[in-house]
């Protein structure tokens, strides 16, 4: 995929967003060279920021990037596979929102609690970003990027359509995705990702949670946060007909003709490019999608025809709920103590305002500093973040337990079963909770 071209930052009103970076300190010796592990990112905005980095720091700090996986559990494994084996080849990476209290209690990451109440207050946070970041009572990674699930919708072909706002509940989106169809020749209703992978996670759980189900108790674990009691989720509750409905509420959109089959196969980037290709009236994904529009050469829609909204609901009684995701900065443990200093150098820079409104402008990045959210240039480009902002009040978290990779892919099969149409709603809960039961049993 090529490029966007980027927006220059310059003059872009950086001023007073200077709070956390420092003046570069020299450390003794020669250039400490440091590799960063991260997915790929087709808005260039992230390599943009190394280079940056890499300028501010020259002779002192060289920072590469080794694209890893963009699937997250596949990217999982590879850091797993050098973890396991006490390697430091990646110093400094990303973390899915999931991962921390596993990689802490594997002893992979190195503890950065007191360098991040040093540098940062926690206020500057968003609240739900960094307790993605604790367990145990401890700190372990800083918030670099959130994510929301989002239901994106074509604004214009709604409005051509008749409607005059996007659905609230799955049945409302059933109508109006067939509406529009017949009304344009859209090819697709809806699109979402129901592969079996970490994406198939988030948008299960979605389902679910939005029928009324759960997964575990609360579906979040505190897990020692800010001082709460330590909670791992050690309650399975997924085996209700709410949930179950939930997820038949998934395979309904298939049987209803408003969702491809297709989507069996779907992480983001199939049904990203559908939607940008002008396939598609409804999509459901992370916020990444709208910053990567707006370049005409390279997509088809212009980012005015494209609006976000709440995940709808199962009928109007239920709460939406969107995943969170997003990715927290951490350091290798099997870093020397030199390429830890460096390393937090570069995640203090990656997380400062000024980066992660460059990431918003530029590439459609979710901020996790706070005032970010009521920066007026960052709403002129990009006014959704507004609506952004209160959806994320109703994001909630994967489950924080040390076994989440013994556990996710056992809910995205359940749904990616469900969605197949091999197996119904109500089955499906019943295996899955039993599954889930016995990886806590057999952990304990
Ligand atoms: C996004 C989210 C991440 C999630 C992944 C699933 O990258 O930020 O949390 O696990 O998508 O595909």
């Amino acid at each position: 995929m090529k490029r966007r071209k980027f927006i220059s930052l310059t003059g872009a009103g950086i001023a007073g967003t200077t709070l956390l970076s420092s003046a570069p300190v020299k450390i003794q010796g020669s250039e400490v060279r440091l590799t960063f592990g991260h997915g790929p990112d087709d808005s260039g905005t992230i390599q943009a920021l190394i280079d940056k980095f890499n300028e501010r720091h020259k002779d002192e700090i060289r920072v590469s990037w080794k694209t890893m996986s963009r699937l997250s559990n596949v990217y999982h494994q590879q850091l797993a596979s050098d973890f396991n084996v006490e390697s430091g080849e990646v110093e400094v990476f990303t973390a899915d929102v999931p991962w921390t209290a596993e990689f802490s209690s594997k002893k992979w990451i190195s503890e950065i609690t007191k360098d991040f109440y040093r540098d940062y207050t926690p206020e500057d946070f968003l609240t739900n970003t960094l307790k993605s970041t604790y367990y145990n009572y401890r700190m372990w990674g800083v918030p670099w990027y959130t994510d929301i699930g989002l239901l994106f919708y074509r604004r214009d072909l709604l409005e051509k359509s008749g409607f005059d706002g996007p659905p609230k509940t799955w049945t409302e989106l059933t109508s109006m995705a067939k509406k529009t169809k017949s009304a344009t020749g859209i090819r697709h209703g809806f699109v979402f990702q129901g592969a079996e992978y970490e994406g198939g996670v988030a948008n299960a759980l979605e389902y679910i949670w939005n029928a009324g189900g759960k997964v575990l108790t609360g579906n979040i674990s505190v897990a020692g946060s800010f001082g709460q009691r330590v909670i791992d989720p050690n309650v399975i509750t997924v085996n209700s007909t709410n949930a179950a409905q939930g997820l038949m509420s998934a395979r309904n959109l298939i049987k209803q003709g408003v969702t491809p089959r297709a989507v069996v196969n779907y992480s983001e980037m199939e049904s990203w490019q559908d939607f940008v290709s002008g396939n598609a009236v409804f999509m459901r994904n992370w916020p990444f999608a709208l910053g990567n529009l707006g370049d005409p050469e390279l997509y088809k829609l212009e980012r005015e025809q494209v609006g976000i909204a709440a995940i709808p609901t199962l009928g109007t009684s239920n709460r939406s709920y969107s995943c969170q995701g997003g990715w927290n900065l951490m350091i290798n443990r099997y870093t020397s103590d030199r390429k830890k200093e460096a390393a937090w150098k570069f995640i203090r820079f990656m997380t400062a305002p000024e980066q992660q409104k460059y990431m918003a402008i530029n590439g459609g990045f979710l901020p996790t500093y706070r005032r970010l959210y009521d920066d007026s240039e960052i709403l002129q480009v990009m006014p959704s973040i507004g609506e952004g902002k209160s959806i994320l009040e109703n994001a909630r978290v994967r489950p924080m337990t040390p076994f989440y990779q013994q556990m996710a892919p056992r809910i995205s099969r359940s749904f990616n079963r469900v969605l197949r149409g091999e197996t119904s709603g109500t089955a499906a809960v019943a295996v899955l909770e039993r599954e889930l039961r016995t990886v806590l049993r057999k952990n304990r």
